[in-house]
């Protein structure tokens, strides 16, 4: 038994969740549903962020708040030295209220309208939607299917690469919704193409703390320092310590120029500069003094994948699992039953009366596969399985498969 309790059920409907609150979120969804979907976590934040919130609410005012200070950037770089030997320049950190609107600023920034942006499919679906709403045009690397994982396609992305069209790369790493966490020779492999064909690079990392054990996350700046000036990482403790909500990330832009017009146009023109209070005093509290709850809880994920990984053994035979080596999500591929996308979105939303994200959102190359958000009680993952289980063999049982 570990210091913190991470199988506490914490009511969260009524606290405006999108998760939760489905009424707004996912209105046609049975009452009863159990969602597991969008990326945040049902546990309880570290206590001594808790115990850091409720002391700056005693300080009663709650005023225009700077972030760029000492003691905030000596955490952001503190952590980042700590856990990656990554020495981040804290002039090169800018903020954002959110990775994914970094993406469509760096986007406007990066690239002209019509020229292309390379992402790899099955991908967090915000990579495509913010490319196209930006008027830029969306080249997929899919993601190939190799000895039970999935690896990059080296070949078909020097070809998209070569073409002159293509400015921008957007890694996932650790990759959304598949799970894998990039070795060094995958990173320096992709960076050796792009910088043979002078690609912008930007580099996802929100996920990079959620690992399992033994596995360890490369910063694509720490393996390719020589790239760096055209490699923008995205950071955020987000994930990490389930702070989304907070709405702060860091953004780490090498290129002065970048970071120029980032400073012109985001912080000038938008006039969106600082975080409020809370999040910052989060932030701070988080990266300084939380690291034992952050190893505790990737224990605690580590171990409900396992147990999904017997339950679909010992039960689900038909369904196929690559355990992921980084992130909180488990992609499972039901393409056995043959049922399309909408089919099996329809089996898990009203007959298994259970809520994930659809395979099919992240590209055609997610058909068949469902994406579950395993940072819950493990009394929740065990209903969530039974429930899968159910509903499955309730279709079977009326021979709809
Ligand atoms: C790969 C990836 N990037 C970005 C985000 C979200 O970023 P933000 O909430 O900071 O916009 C997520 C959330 O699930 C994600 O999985």
């Amino acid at each position: 038994m570990g210091k913190y309790n991470f199988d506490r059920i914490i009511e969260r409907k009524g606290t405006d969740s999108v998760k939760y609150d489905l009424e707004v979120s996912m209105p046609h969804a049975p009452k009863d549903s159990l969602p597991l979907w969008i990326a945040d976590m049902d546990f309880a934040c570290a206590p001594k962020i808790i115990e850091a919130l409720h002391k700056r609410i005693d300080r009663e005012i709650f005023g225009y708040s700077k972030f760029s200070t000492d003691a905030y950037f000596g955490a952001v770089c503190g952590w980042f030295k700590r856990r990656f030997n990554w020495d981040i320049n804290r002039e090169a950190i800018v903020y954002s209220p959110g990775v994914v609107p970094a993406f469509s600023f760096l986007i406007q920034m990066l690239v002209e309208e019509g020229e292309g942006v390379i992402i790899q499919k099955p991908v967090y679906y915000p990579f495509e939607e913010k490319i196209k709403a930006n008027n830029r045009k969306l080249v997929n690397n899919a993601l190939k299917f190799e000895n039970n994982k999935y690896v990059m396609d080296y070949e078909n992305f020097e070809e998209l690469a070569k073409d002159p069209n293509n400015k921008l790369f957007i890694l996932c790493s650790p990759h959304n919704p598949v799970g894998r966490v990039w070795d060094e020779e995958e990173l320096r492999k992709i960076v050796d193409i792009c910088r043979e064909n002078n690609l912008w690079i930007i580099s996802d990392e929100i996920h990079c703390d959620i690992t399992r054990k033994g596995i360890n996350h490369k910063p694509l700046e720490v393996v390719c320092p020589d790239y760096k000036d055209k490699i923008i990482t995205c950071t955020a403790p987000s994930k990490t310590f389930n702070l989304a909500g907070m709405q702060l990330s860091n953004i780490i832009i090498n290129n002065i120029e970048i970071r120029e017009k980032w400073v012109e146009r985001i912080y000038g023109a938008i006039n969106l500069h600082d975080p409020n209070p809370f999040a910052i005093e989060a932030i701070k509290t988080a990266y300084n003094d939380c690291e034992d709850w952050l190893d505790e809880v990737n224990e605690y994920i580590d171990d409900n994948i396992d147990y999904i990984e017997n339950f679909i053994k010992e039960n689900l035979p038909k369904v196929k699992m690559t355990k992921p080596e980084g992130t909180y999500l488990v992609w499972l591929d039901f393409r056995e039953y043959g049922l399309s996308g909408k089919e099996l979105e329809e089996i898990m939303v009203y007959k298994a009366k259970v809520l994930f994200d659809e395979g099919y959102i992240f590209g055609v190359e997610g058909d068949g596969f469902e994406r579950i958000n395993v940072a819950a009680p493990r009394s929740i993952i065990e209903e969530c399985m039974r429930r899968i289980k159910t509903g499955l063999e309730l279709v079977e049982s009326s021979s709809l498969i």
